[in-house]
């Protein structure tokens, strides 16, 4: 599938922010844990959430969708192996651990590979795992976790490790007794989480902290919850309305998710006014900025790839620094096709110059946060930009291309 885009001019209008990508995944994962339905609403229909409904049918669960409603009940979970195809297509599957743990306290998962944008090796995950008693076998392809003698405990993760946190709250909700986790994750999707295990009886407290409790329960029940919005969609719409100076409107944007991004915002210039959840954004002239991306709150990686358009439209040079992934640049290798003046001084660090004129060239999107940024930079380019592997921004935005369009973009989809 590919998409090709015509530089499109100011665009106008609102766009809408979906559900969260990236609390669906945990959301779904945690549906396992009990015989009982579990609903969950706004969930978007986005690709991984196909691959996981497909790996968790495969498990014997039912999963039905209804527009954006999806109903789960697991009667029973299966202990069969997970296919290594469907692991390779989803990094997210790695959240069946701690469910399948949670629900069977044993599983094996083919070991999910490094992908495009680094290693992000799964240590975090056994670790955590470990320390609460599980036994693990590592093999070259695959993982068992043999979780009988599982007990509460107390966990130190090794990093602020969102899946790995996740994972832990899985499987730490099924265990009697107090588990704290410390050095956990904060995101909004970890405490999208724990709402919904709270929901099934879990007593969690401190979750959006890094020190979470959890006083598990054996017999976790059905519940029904409503999933949060993409607080990195909103962020890409807000940059997307800055780049191509439109006054365009986001609404359902999770304002509160996204504090230390709107500092940025201002500070590079982008003007923009909040009333409720719709941010307006207004035509800007944009400074150079220096910006680093942290674990929540700090400014999300999975934002960086498109402040990197911005920076090619500044007056000046702007550096990013992603300590937190190697590899996550090579969109700026895509960017410089089309005209853009960067130096990648290292895996984590890139300088950008401008104000540099985009022009429109055929390019690949190298994964989902890189793909839709490139699309950014196709509306402001001069003529045709064709971007190749689309289909990989459909892994995590739905109706991308729909939604574009009503506000005005010339952007069309080609299978
Ligand atoms: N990292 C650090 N220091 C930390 C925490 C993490 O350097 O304190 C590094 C890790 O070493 C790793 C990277 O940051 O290289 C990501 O680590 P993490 O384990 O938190 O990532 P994850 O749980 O595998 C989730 C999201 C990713 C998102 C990251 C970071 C899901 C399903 N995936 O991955 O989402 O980039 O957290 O926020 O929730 C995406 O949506 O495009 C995506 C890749």
């Amino acid at each position: 599938m590919h998409l090709t885009i015509q530089e499109s001019g100011v665009l106008s209008g609102e766009i809408p922010v979906y559900g969260s990508k990236n609390a669906s995944l945990p959301l779904l994962a945690a549906s396992l844990l009990t015989s009982e339905e579990v609903i969950l609403h706004n969930i978007p229909a986005i690709r991984d959430l196909f691959s996981m409904k497909e790996i968790m049918t495969s498990l014997g669960a039912t999963v039905v969708r209804d527009g954006n409603t999806v109903s789960i009940t697991a009667t029973t979970v299966g202990t069969s192996k997970i296919s290594e195809d469907t692991v390779g297509a989803l990094r997210g599957s790695i959240l069946l651990l701690g469910a399948l743990l949670g629900r069977n306290r044993t599983v094996t998962l083919p070991l999910p590979g490094g992908d495009i944008i680094g290693a992000r090796p799964i240590d975090a995950h056994m670790d955590g795992f470990a320390q609460l008693g599980a036994h693990i076998t590592s093999r070259a392809d695959e993982v068992s976790i043999d979780g009988k003698d599982m007990k509460a405990g107390t966990v130190v993760l090794k990093e602020f490790s969102v899946t790995a946190t996740e994972n832990i709250l899985l499987v730490a909700s099924t265990l009697p007794g107090t588990t704290v986790i410390h050095i956990a994750a904060a995101e909004p999707h970890v405490v999208a989480l724990c709402d919904l295990l709270r929901a099934m009886g879990a007593t969690i407290t401190g979750d959006g902290t890094h020190t979470i409790t959890i006083e598990g329960n054996e017999h976790l029940h059905g519940a029904e919850v409503t999933n949060i919005p993409d607080m990195l969609e909103a962020g890409f719409f807000i940059l997307l309305a800055a780049a191509t100076h439109s006054k365009l409107t986001v609404t359902n944007v999770p304002v509160d998710h996204l504090l230390l991004f709107f500092k940025k915002c201002k500070e590079i210039g982008i003007r923009y006014e909040i009333s409720g959840t719709n941010v307006t954004v207004h035509p800007s002239e944009l400074r150079p900025f220096k910006m680093q991306v942290l674990p929540y709150p700090g400014i999300p990686t999975d934002l960086q790839a498109p402040f990197a358009v911005i920076a090619t439209q500044a007056s000046g040079s702007s550096l990013i620094h992603d300590p937190m992934y190697e590899g996550r640049f090579k969109h700026i290798f895509e960017l410089e096709k089309m005209g853009a003046k960067a130096v990648v001084c290292d895996p984590h660090r890139v300088l950008i110059t401008g104000p540099t004129a985009l022009s429109g060239k055929r390019i690949p999107s190298l994964d989902l946060r890189s793909g839709a940024t490139l699309i950014i930079a196709g509306l402001i380019a001069k003529g045709e930009t064709i971007i190749d592997q689309a289909e990989l921004i459909g892994r995590g935005y739905a109706d991308i291309v729909p939604r574009l369009q009503a506000i005005g973009a010339n952007i069309e989809q080609h299978e």
